[in-house]
């Protein structure tokens, strides 16, 4: 079975194209590389021994998606990661993720239709749940008034691919994933963010390796045990291995409703503190760093109720808060190092 993965150089996407091809999937990659690199294919053929063919463009460009579709006839799947991602940026520049975020969503689906391409698993986020009322968040929390036009963006790119589904036999499988971190144990694949992190697991990293100065953890006076926020961080590798299990699901058609929804998390929440303790623990090392005012448009806590993806697809996280965040250190020495020569 071929399988096309958008954003397949990408964090999340690299890591599933690993577990898909060592599941026996045939993949082909489309990115435009505007926050990844080449590289990244290189570095998946070495883990796995298979070069997945890679195609770069912009999903965007609607006649070059429907031009893809026609030269790749076999594809039987699609999973769609390609995505701007900055939650702060989307809210700067919220045009840029309308319009790649939901023109490279809609050209796909309009891609898939026209060539009989029937199933997608698509990348979606627990932000759709903005601050829950309840925790764990089940698959039937409501969905809440995104906090950002990025989480709108996923908002919508849900409610486009629930229409399709409606009046086609397209079929969907929406993952919302929690908050993800780590990489892979061969260190070749992980998160390599442009500039200054956003994200706290590669700002601790880029911290110990002396990159920056100290950490600022952004709020302390939350109403959790030690006042710094809680979320439910999530291996990569964890993260990829659903991907493939509700690929497999939809392919040997398991599913019950043509479009389904799965949360993915580990059902556990950690604080800002956890991560850092965790990370100093797993390493040795010292993290610097200060309590600042809370970040504008910040969840306090949120983690999953991971039951349905546990029972209905057979899939558990398996990887601990040190192992993720020792796989996220070992992954930065290489790209440091990568980096300096
Ligand atoms: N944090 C810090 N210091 C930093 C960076 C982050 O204290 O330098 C804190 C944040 O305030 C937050 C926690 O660490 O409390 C996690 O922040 P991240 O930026 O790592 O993750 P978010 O939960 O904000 O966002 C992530 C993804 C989004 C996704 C969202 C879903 O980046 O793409 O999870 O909730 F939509």
């Amino acid at each position: 079975m071929q399988v096309l993965v958008t954003g397949g150089t990408g964090y999340i996407g690299s890591h599933t194209v690993v577990e898909l091809q060592q599941s026996g999937f045939e993949v082909v990659i489309v990115d435009d590389l505007s926050n990844s690199s080449a590289d990244v294919v290189d570095s998946i053929a070495s883990i796995t021994g298979i070069r997945p063919q890679f195609e770069k463009f912009d999903l965007a460009d609607g006649s070059r998606t429907h031009q893809f579709f026609s030269d790749y006839p076999d594809l039987g799947a699609v999973i769609h990661f390609a995505a701007c991602k900055a939650v702060g940026e989307s809210v700067t520049n919220p045009l840029k993720y309308y319009r790649n975020n939901l023109f490279s969503l809609i050209n796909l689906v309009r891609g898939m239709t026209d060539h009989q391409v029937s199933n997608l698993v698509f990348s979606s986020s627990c932000t759709v749940y903005g601050n829950p009322d309840q925790l764990p968040v089940g698959e039937n929390a409501p969905v809440k008034q995104a906090l950002s036009p990025y989480g709108n963006t996923k908002q919508i790119a849900e409610e486009i691919i629930d229409d399709q589904c409606k009046v086609s036999s397209f079929r969907a499988i929406l993952l919302r994933y929690f908050n993800p971190i780590g990489a892979h144990e061969s260190a070749l694949i992980g998160e390599q963010p442009l500039g200054v992190p956003n994200n706290l697991m590669p700002y601790i990293t880029q911290t110990a390796m002396g990159i920056r100065d100290h950490l600022n953890v952004f709020g302390s006076d939350y109403h959790t045990p030690d006042g710094t926020a809680i979320r439910d961080y999530i291996h990569v590798v964890d993260l990829a291995k659903a991907h493939v299990t509700a690929l497999e699901r939809m392919l040997k058609g398991e599913m019950k409703e043509q479009r389904e929804i799965f949360n993915l998390g580990t059902g556990t929440g950690y604080s800002v503190l956890d991560v850092i303790r965790s990370f100093e623990r797993v390493t040795g090392m010292k993290i610097p760093y200060r309590i600042m005012d809370r970040r504008p448009g910040d969840v306090e806590q949120v983690w999953a109720d991971p039951k349905k993806a546990n029972e209905v697809l057979g899939w558990k996280a398996m990887r601990t808060l040190d192992e993720m965040t020792l796989s996220a250190w070992k992954w930065e020495q290489v790209v440091s190092r990568k980096n300096k020569a």
